[in-house]
């Protein structure tokens, strides 16, 4: 149901297919592998065809497009694969695994390595160093791995030759944590043999290509494969694999993963001990065998860091207890043959295990616990080695291929089998579906008592002699009826087989013939005890801690170990059922040729494949049946948003009614079957429509999460607003209150204070009160003023009106105004300013004639003064000025007075900013009058402040207006002539006086 490409690609899921048949199938194969297109689609298993040329889809941007898509959003690919197996896993909470199926050289390994990569990928957003480090140590683990169990064989210059099961943790973040790696039945016989055109395994090259001279030199090799008999076969063969640069990536990872310095030695020396093993050579001297090249002998003792006569006597001799007696037999020379291939074989596949050992150490999830870091789930990845059919088949095929009769089990079970019945529990309509179930091949090879390995094993148990053939004989015993079973003797016309030699087994993925020679052998796969003591009493720790069994002593009767055929049944059985219990996610991979060539369809062998691993049955089931299939509770719980009727509670009578509400809702009713606890879902385009609807319903419910929130969140501050709103409003009529109360109080009583509160202190206000303050003083001061005023006489308050009038115009002007002192203004009536009682009474006398004859009301002013007369002279005068006239006087002639102004004449007074008593009356006629008042008591009394006040005040009671002038030098005009009078201070005058000047005249003042 892939989408987004064209048909001209083919269909990107064989369920689209207008016919199942195989033509069509492979047709639609064929096709997509020409135009590049290497996965397709059975529903939601990857068919994968090995393109045999580096495609590029797995970058970066590649992963991108993949990363948290739906299965059915994208052109098929691994990665999607990947992608479905990871979400399920962190949407589910469930543990899945990917397996990894198909024929040797059909890209699983290839396949296994681009889903760690993309589960790497796209794991550890936050880049947190630990989980890099996991990851870092998953994806190094590979390419160690891959150097000890690889090699190049005549299908895949990079053949697993092991099987390979790795769980990766995760956290309930979905961040990698950790993992695991199991490993199954290494091809070690590769140790001491190979087909022609095929190689060892890698590490043997990359050892002998890639390691510095001087490791070489310690380890007693030389650079030459063909130099050592184990590994002569592949030393020849040109291939375009790198050793010299694999060698020292394969020394890094280790590194890196953590094998220490001793330990890396140990596995250099282990690699280099089996290569002079190899060489090894037996004689026979008379009836004693011995080794024919000795030399070599102390080179192993050195490099397994044991004693020279260990090591023969290892190699000739084999320890027999019999009994309580303890005897050394010797070995034949073919004996010490067998046993030095044994010893290499078991040695290499000790190193094999305890590297993978090693890295499990390394990379298991320590110090997790669920209590506090939630549920630990796994991917599981299982790479593990395809059907073969060889030339010459032997007891590793019988292995492989039952293993692959396990997983085909398996998947028959999960895919065709469970899901048929599940569709007949849950009472859903289904028509049945005929495939090959090969449980009957399983059992064939399982079964206890009757199995093949049963009869292996019993053989093997024999005392006396046991050879293959027997083993055969017990087979044609045991197995004549079966059905999938034959030999030469049960069809003696079957010229294919060779009598006692061969059996036939019919495998779901083709006929195979095996050879029985060397399965008991094999089988048994025995290692005198001495070689094992020999390892276990090596001085290196490293290479003693791999042969823990060497501790036993001879006599100690051990029990007899499991046999190969056990062992490897009994890691199959635990293999499926750790399968089994989690999600699977399938990748069938297809070889499509023989020649590793990418452009080579061959149509009869890809049919083969596909025939075998049950594709077209798989399109069938998948066609009939339902993509996604979840109980209504757990259905419910996920979509629930999706309709009106469930989110967020349904109230119908039942789960199942409630989905079937949402599901009608959606439209999708007809590709939906209601089973009788699970809803079934037929295509995977409603599935993925419906996560579609909730991806965009949570994402609105987040929304609205958010709103309810952020609305709790903004009345929460509101409150607390509105709050402190309402403290501040009372503490601010507090301190208004507190200050009005305080004005209050201290201004309660001023009424009857001596002045009235004047002193009182003004409390601070409030600073919203400032304005309120001054608007409060200026009211008091008006309240102040007013009641001062309110309790003068007449007189006094004429004397107040003068001094504000006088304070109005001089103020700043002149200094000392005299608004201090009273203003007596009448200064010559009494006997101020010195006068005698005489000289005052000449004056009043005066006073009254001049009142009676003028009829003034009032005198404002008297004083004495210095005058200028008309001819330039100072001359001693007094002036009186009444509320009418202004009179000259002369006070030398009982204050005779001279000359008379009316004040309507004048306009105006000039006087000086200085100290000085000067004073010019401006008048209408141009006659001004220049004075300077003096005789006052006490002397430096000023009374110009007086003067000038009382005459303003005057004035403006009558509504006239007066000219006040301070300047000097004060311009005036003298009988119409104009004048400037300047004043100047000089020494040695003892009184104001004026002299004549230029332009007028000065007032000399006492100076210093
Ligand atoms: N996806 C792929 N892209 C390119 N080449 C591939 C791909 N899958 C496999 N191959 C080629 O096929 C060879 C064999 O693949 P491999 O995965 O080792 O097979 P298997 O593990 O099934 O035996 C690889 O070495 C590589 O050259
Ligand atoms: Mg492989």
């Amino acid at each position: 149901m892939a989408e987004h490409e064209s048909l001209e690609y083919g269909k990107a899921d064989f369920v689209l297919l207008d016919n199942v048949s195989m033509e069509e199938f492979m047709t639609n194969l064929k096709l997509r592998f020409e135009k590049g297109r290497i996965y397709t689609y059975i529903g939601e298993v990857v068919v994968s065809v090995n393109p045999y040329r580096a495609m590029n889809i797995y970058g970066r941007d590649i992963v991108e497009q993949y990363k948290g898509r739906e299965l059915y959003e994208r052109p098929p690919h691994l990665f999607a694969i990947a992608d479905a197996a990871y979400k399920a896993m962190k949407r589910r909470n469930k543990d899945t695994c990917i397996v990894i199926s198909g024929e040797s050289g059909a890209g699983k390994t290839e396949a296994s390595k681009y889903i760690m990569q993309y589960i790497a990928a796209i794991t550890n957003p936050n880049q947190r160093a630990e989980v890099e480090r996991v990851k870092n140590m998953l994806l190094k683990s590979n390419c160690v791995l891959e150097a000890f169990g690889n090699a190049k064989t005549n299908r895949n210059d990079n053949s697993s030759r092991f099987g390979k099961y790795m769980d990766i943790n995760f956290d309930f973040k979905g961040d990698p944590i950790g993992g695991h790696i199991s490993n199954y039945l290494l091809e070690k016989s590769r140790v001491i043999f190979q087909q022609e055109g095929e190689r060892s395994f890698h590490s043997y090259y990359q050892l002998l290509r890639g390691a510095p001279d001087s490791l070489l030199r310690s380890l007693h090799i030389k650079k030459d494969p063909t130099a050592y008999n184990y590994i002569k076969v592949g030393g020849q063969i040109k291939s375009s694999i790198n050793d010299g640069a694999d060698f020292k990536a394969v020394a890094d990872a280790m590194k890196v993963i953590g094998f220490t310095g001793d330990e890396i030695q140990t596995v250099y020396k282990i690699l280099a001990t089996i290569l002079h093993l190899g060489n090894l050579t037996f004689g026979v001297d008379g009836d004693v065998t011995l080794i024919e090249n000795t030399k070599l002998v102390s080179v192993i003792r050195e490099l397994l860091s044991t004693k020279e006569e260990n090591v023969e006597k290892a190699l000739l001799y084999r320890t027999v207890a019999t009994g309580r007696d303890v005897i050394e037999k010797q070995h034949t020379a073919q004996e010490a043959s067998y046993g030095r291939d044994a010893l290499a074989k078991a040695m290499y596949e000790r190193l094999f295990c305890w590297i993978v050992g090693r890295i499990n150490d390394i990379i298991e999830v320590k110090n997790y616990d669920a209590r506090v870091h939630g549920k630990n789930t796994v991917i599981g990845v299982l790479d593990i080695y395809g059907f073969e059919i060889f030339q010459n088949n032997s007891f590793e095929q019988f292995c492989i291929n039952y293993c692959n009769e396990k997983l085909q089990q398996l998947f028959i079970q999960l895919v065709l089998k469970q899901e048929q019945e599940e569709y007949q529990r849950e009472g859903i309509p289904w028509k049945h579906i005929d495939y090959f179930n090969n449980q009957i091949i399983v059992d064939l090879v399982e079964q206890q008592h009757k199995g093949i390995f049963s009869v292996l094993d019993e053989a093997c148990m024999n005392v006396g002699k046991v050879t293959d053939e027997v083993f055969l004989q017990g087979l044609n015993g045991k197995l004549a009826k079966h059905a999938h079973y034959t030999s030469r003797k049960l069809s003696p016309t079957d010229k294919s087989l060779e009598f006692d030699r061969d059996f036939r087994i019919r495998h779901y993925a083709g006929d195979v013939v095996y050879s029985v020679v060397g399965f008991i052998d094999k089988n048994k796969d025995t290692l005198f005890q001495d070689f094992k003591r020999l390892l276990y009493n090596s001085s290196n720790p490293v290479l003693k801690a791999m042969w823990p069994e060497g501790k036993l002593s001879i006599t100690e009767v051990t029990k007899r170990p499991l046999t190969a055929a056990t062992l490897f049944k009994n890691s199959m059985i635990l293999l499926v059922e750790n399968l089994a219990c989690k999600e699977p996610y399938y990748v069938r991979c297809i070889k499509p040729n023989d020649v590793k060539s990418p452009l080579l369809f061959e149509q009869e062998r890809c049919r083969h494949q596909v025939e075998y691993l049950g594709l077209l049955e798989n399109v069938r089931v998948r066609r009939a049946g339902f993509a996604y299939r979840q109980t209504y509770p757990r259905f419910l719980q996920r979509y629930k948003m999706i309709s009106e009727f469930t989110w967020p509670n349904h109230d119908l009578p039942s789960d199942k009614d409630a989905v079937k509400r949402l599901m009608q809702g959606c439209g999708f009713d007809h590709d939906v079957a209601y089973g009788k606890t699970k809803v079934f879902i037929r295509t995977p385009r409603t599935l993925f429509s419906l996560e579609e609807q909730r991806v965009e319903m949570v994402q609105r419910i987040v929304l609205f999460l958010q709103k309810v929130w952020r609305g709790t969140i903004a009345r929460m501050r509101y409150r607390r607003m509105r709050a402190a709103l309402v403290i501040l409003r009372a503490y601010r009529r507090y301190k208004v209150k507190s200050y009005i109360r305080e004005v209050n109080r201290r201004f309660k009583n001023v009424r009857s204070m001596k002045d009235y509160g004047k002193h009182v202190k003004w409390p601070t206000p409030p600073k919203v009160l400032r304005k309120f303050e001054e608007a409060l003083r200026s009211i008091y001061n008006r309240w102040w003023a007013w009641t001062l005023i309110k309790g003068l006489s007449p007189e006094e308050a004429l004397q107040v009106r003068a001094k504000v009038a006088s304070l109005e115009a001089l103020k700043g002007q002149r200094a000392d105004l005299g608004l201090q002192r009273a203003w007596e203004g009448n200064y010559l009536v009494s006997m101020w300013d010195g006068n005698s009682a005489d000289t005052a009474a000449s004056f009043t006398l005066v006073s009254s004639e001049l009142q009676r004859k003028d009829k003034f009301m009032r005198v404002l002013f008297s004083c004495n003064v210095r005058k200028i007369n008309r001819f330039h002279k100072a001359e001693d005068r007094a002036v009186l000025i009444t509320d009418r006239h202004l009179y000259k006087m002369d006070p030398l002639k009982q204050y005779k007075p001279m000359k008379s102004i009316p004040l309507y004449n004048v306009t105006g007074v000039s006087v000086s900013p200085g100290k000085d008593q000067l004073v010019v009356f401006h008048t209408k006629d141009s006659r001004d009058l220049v004075v300077c008042l003096q005789g006052m008591v006490p002397a430096n009394e000023s009374r110009i402040g007086e003067l000038v006040g009382t005459l303003l005040s005057h004035f403006k009671s009558e509504k006239r207006k007066l000219q006040v002038n301070v300047v000097s030098p004060i311009q005036c005009s003298m009988s119409g002539r104009k004048c400037t009078v300047i004043v100047e201070p000089k020494i040695n005058q003892s009184q104001p006086d004026f002299t004549k000047s230029r332009s007028g005249y000065i007032l000399a003042v006492p100076g210093n």
